[in-house]
């Protein structure tokens, strides 16, 4: 028996398609299958606490924070990754939370703004913001305090910027060092200056 070309590929698509259907499983039920959001649950130490979440595996950190656990401090700016409004600490180290999915985070030490200090007993970070004016509509400044904590510490552990003179020794504490450090941080107000000062004072003073 001959088979033409045409019956040939439809043939072949009709096969596929019944090898590629879940058995058993009505063609309605598959698609309202494939509605479903894929759901995790996941355990984050968030501020010194673990938090249990259920979450769509899409949840980013920065929406799980301020949607499931309701922690408004840390701010949605841009949500791609350009304007350091969302910026938390994750296990020691300063990441943009809008960047990340919150079930990469099993197991995580997450510190927020709200983690850092509390209106009674701020951060230090948090002083030198108030005492240099390091903010004026305050949107960016959440961001702004966490990243410079963990600049400091960078600093601290010797690790270099691109504006390092030198990748061996120590990086300097100087305004240049700082700017090049924080420039993922971007404040639509213009307290770049400010926020630099208030940086210094904390940095000279635990020196
Ligand atoms: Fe994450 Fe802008 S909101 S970098
Ligand atoms: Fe307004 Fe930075 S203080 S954006």
């Amino acid at each position: 028996m001959t088979i033409s070309r045409r019956k040939f590929l439809i043939l072949g698509a009709v096969t596929a398609t019944a090898f590629a259907m879940p058995p058993f499983i009505s063609l309605k039920a598959y698609a309202a299958n494939l509605e479903q959001p894929a759901m995790s649950k996941v355990t984050i130490n968030v501020n010194g606490k673990p938090r249990a979440l259920e979450v769509d595996n899409r949840t980013t950190l920065l929406d799980a924070l301020r949607e499931h656990l309701q922690l408004t401090g840390t701010k949605k700016g841009c949500d791609h990754g350009q304007c350091g409004a969302c910026t938390v600490i994750a296990d020691g180290r300063r990441i943009n939370s809008c960047l990340t999915l919150a079930v990469m985070h099993q197991g995580s030490k997450i510190t927020t703004i709200e983690g850092l200090g509390s209106p009674e007993k701020l951060h230090p970070m948090q002083a030198a913001f108030i005492k240099h004016d390091g903010y004026q509509c305050g949107y960016c400044t959440p961001g702004q305090i966490c990243s410079a904590v963990a600049v400091l510490e960078e600093i601290r552990q010797g690790i270099p910027s691109h504006a390092s003179p030198s990748l061996t020794e120590p990086p300097r504490l100087i305004a240049s060092e700082l700017q090049e450090r924080m420039s993922g941080n971007i404040c639509r107000c213009g307290a770049y200056s400010n926020i630099i000062e208030a940086i210094t004072d904390v940095a000279q003073a635990s020196a």
